[in-house]
C-alpha cells in the first residue's frame, strides 16, 4: 500500500482542487485496466529507451518486462514511460548535443509523473550519463540498469567486436590493404547482437564506473546483453527499486567527492574512454562536485591499468564479464579506492568486494603487482594551447610521439578536414602534427572527429599514427596519439583559433605540456579563424548559448548545481 503522497495520487495535476485531481487521475488510470488494489500500490517508473533508431537498446523491451516482474513481486506497480533514446550512430550532427536534452527529459518526466522510484534503463554511449544526470537532478529514489554489451562475432576466423575492429578494418581499407568485397563482409560481421559496443568504449566505461559508484546493482555492469543473467539483473533491479521506495535513498545521498574520485580511478584502471571524463564531470557538476584535471595527473600516476580490453588491449567485454567483472576489478583495485562510499543498496563499497577465494582470470583483470602498465591510461595536458586542459589517452598512444616538436598542418573545421585530408597535394609528412579547430562544444557540439584520419597518401605508405590535436572528442573505441578536448575551444576564444599551418607545436608528456611556439607579438596581431555560424533556434540554439566547456562536462550552465 502506498503511503500518503505516494503512488498514483502523488504529485497531482494542478486544477486548484486536489481531491478532484486525485479522483480524475484514479478514474483515468483505471481506464488502463488496473484494479483499485493495484492503484493503491507504490509506483516504480521504468524508462523506456527502446527505439528503432537505437540498435544497442534492442533488448530493452525484455529488460523492462523483467524489471516489472521484480517490482510486482515486491508489491509495487511498475509503469514504463518513454524518454529520449540516443543511438550513437543514428544522430546528426552528433549524439553529444542531445545528451543534455535527454537528461532534461529524464529529469522532468521523473519529477512530473507520480512515481516513487525509478529504474533508469539504458546503455548506448550518451544514455547512461544522461539517465544519471537526470536522475540526480530529479532527486527521486533511482537505480540504473545497463543494457549490457554485445557479443563478439567472427570474420574468416578472426574475432570481431564493435567498434575498435570497425576502425582497424576501415584504416586497412583506406590504406588499400583490403578491397570492397572484404570491407563489405566485415561490415556485416561487426555488430551482430543486441547490446552496446563490445570493447572498453564509452558505454562500457560508463557502466563499469556507475557500478563502482554504487548506482546499479553489484555485478551487473558487464553482463552481456543477451545473457539470461541480464534478465535476472533486471528483475533484481525492480525488487531493489521497491526497497528504495522504502528507504527514500536518492543519487544525491550516494554520490560524494569520494564517489567521483573512485570513478576516476576506475576509469584509469580499465584504460577507459576519454569521453567518460566529460560525462563524469557533468555528473559531478550536477552535485557541485568536480573532476579536477590537475589532480587527474597525480591520480593517474598512482593508478595502474589492470584491465586488458580493446582498444588498448586484447580482450572484449564478454571476456571481462567471465573474468570476474566489476567484482574482480574491485578486489584487485580495492586498496586504491575509498571503500567507505555508499551504494544504492545501502551497503558500503567495501561490502561488495568479493572474497579472496573467488576466481579471477588474471589475463583479463591483472593483479596490481603485474599490471598492464604501472600508471593510468589517461593524462591531462596544460599550456598556452590548453590553459584549461586537454586530454591524452596515453595507453592508446605511441610513446615515440610523447616528446615532440613538429610543424602544424591545420584544418579550420570539419568541412575543411573532409575536403583536404586526402588531397594528394596536401603539404604533409608523417612528422607533422595534424590540427583540427572549430570542433568543440560551442562550434558544433563536439563530435567524435578528434580521431583525424591519417592522410590517404601517408596511410598508403604505411603510416599508422601521427600526433593529432583538436578541441573535439574521439570515440572510446578509437586509438592513436590523439590530444582531445582542448579548452577553451577555438570557438570560445581559445588560442587554437589562431594556429596556422607551418607553426611549431611542442608536446611534452613528461611535463604534461602542450605549447604553441609562436611569439606573443605575432599571436596578438593574428586574426582568429572565425567560428562556424551559431545556430539560434530550437534546441541547438539553446545548447549553443548555454553549453559549458569540456572540463565542466559540456553540461548546460543552468543545469549545474546551485543554479
Ligand atoms: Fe551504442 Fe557503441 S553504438 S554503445
Amino acid at each position: 500500500m502506498a503511503k500518503t503522497g505516494q503512488g498514483i495520487t502523488g504529485g497531482l495535476t494542478n486544477y486548484g482542487d486536489p481531491r478532484f485531481a486525485a479522483y480524475l487521475r484514479r478514474s483515468f488510470a483505471s481506464s488502463m485496466g488496473y484494479s483499485k488494489t493495484m492503484l493503491q500500490k507504490p509506483i516504480v517508473g521504468i524508462t523506456w529507451t527502446a527505439s528503432g533508431f537505437n540498435n544497442c537498446h534492442r533488448g530493452v523491451p525484455d529488460l523492462v518486462e523483467a524489471v516489472k516482474r521484480g517490482v510486482l513481486s515486491a508489491g509495487g506497480l511498475p509503469l514504463e514511460f518513454p524518454v529520449t533514446s540516443l543511438g550513437e550512430v543514428f544522430l546528426n550532427p552528433t549524439s553529444m548535443v542531445f545528451r543534455n536534452l535527454m537528461a532534461m527529459d529524464v529529469e522532468e518526466m521523473v519529477r512530473a509523473q507520480p512515481m516513487d522510484a525509478v529504474v533508469l534503463v539504458g546503455g548506448c554511449d550518451k544514455t547512461l550519463p544522461a539517465l544519471t544526470m537526470g536522475g540526480i537532478s530529479a532527486n527521486k529514489p533511482a537505480i540504473v540498469l545497463a543494457t549490457g554489451p554485445m557479443m563478439t562475432s567472427r570474420y574468416q576466423g578472426e574475432r570481431l567486436g564493435a567498434c575498435t575492429d570497425c576502425r582497424r578494418f576501415w584504416a586497412r581499407y583506406r590504406a588499400g590493404d583490403i578491397e570492397d568485397k572484404q570491407i563489405d563482409q566485415v561490415e556485416g560481421s561487426l555488430a551482430t547482437t543486441a547490446g552496446t559496443c563490445a570493447v572498453m568504449g564509452t558505454a562500457s566505461s560508463m557502466a563499469i564506473m556507475l557500478e563502482v559508484m554504487g548506482l546499479m546493482l553489484p555485478g551487473t555492469a558487464a553482463i552481456p546483453a543477451v545473457h539470461a543473467d541480464r534478465l535476472r539483473a533486471a528483475e533484481a533491479s525492480g525488487v531493489a527499486a521497491m526497497e528504495l521506495v522504502e528507504s527514500g535513498r536518492t543519487f544525491k545521498d550516494i554520490i560524494t567527492q569520494a564517489t567521483i574520485d573512485n570513478a576516476v580511478k576506475t576509469l584509469l584502471a580499465i584504460s577507459g574512454s576519454t569521453n567518460a571524463i566529460i560525462h563524469l564531470a557533468a555528473i559531478a557538476g550536477r552535485l557541485g562536485l568536480k573532476v579536477d584535471l590537475d589532480a587527474l595527473n597525480a591520480i593517474s600516476d598512482a593508478t595502474p591499468v589492470l584491465v586488458d580490453l580493446k582498444p588498448t588491449g586484447e580482450a572484449y567485454m564478454e571476456d571481462f564479464f567471465y573474468a570476474g567483472g566489476v567484482g574482480g576489478l574491485l578486489r584487485r583495485l580495492g586498496n586504491h579506492l575509498d571503500l567507505t562510499t555508499t551504494t544504492v543498496t545501502g551497503e558500503r563499497l567495501a561490502d561488495l568486494v568479493p572474497s579472496e577465494d573467488g576466481w579471477i582470470d588474471s589475463k583479463v583483470i591483472r593483479p596490481v603487482d603485474n599490471p598492464i602498465r604501472a600508471d593510468g591510461g589517461l593524462i591531462s595536458l596544460f599550456g598556452n594551447l590548453a590553459p584549461k586542459g586537454a586530454i591524452l589517452k596515453r595507453a592508446a598512444a605511441d610513446e615515440n610521439l610523447f616528446e615532440k616538436t613538429g610543424r602544424a598542418v591545420v584544418f579550420d573545421g570539419l568541412e575543411d578536414l573532409s575536403n583536404r585530408i586526402d588531397d594528394p597535394d596536401l603539404d604533409v609528412t608523417e612528422d607533422d602534427i595534424l590540427v583540427l579547430k572549430n570542433a568543440g562544444p560551442k562550434a558544433c557540439g563536439m563530435p567524435e572527429s578528434g580521431y583525424l584520419p591519417i592522410p590517404a597518401k601517408l596511410a598508403r605508405k604505411g603510416v599508422k599514427d601521427m600526433l593529432r590535436i583538436s578541441d573535439a572528442r574521439m570515440s572510446g573505441t578509437a586509438y592513436g596519439t590523439i590530444i582531445l578536448h582542448i579548452s577553451p575551444e577555438a570557438a570560445a576564444g581559445g588560442l587554437l583559433a589562431k594556429v596556422q599551418s607551418g607553426d611549431m607545436i611542442r608536446l611534452s608528456v613528461k611535463e604534461r605540456r602542450l605549447e604553441l611556439l609562436v611569439d606573443e607579438a605575432e599571436l596578438a596581431a593574428r586574426v582568429p579563424t572565425p567560428a562556424p555560424p551559431a545556430e539560434k533556434r530550437g534546441w541547438l540554439g539553446l545548447y549553443n548559448r548555454h553549453v559549458t566547456q569540456a572540463e565542466e562536462g559540456c553540461d548546460l550552465d543552468f543545469l549545474k548545481a546551485g543554479y
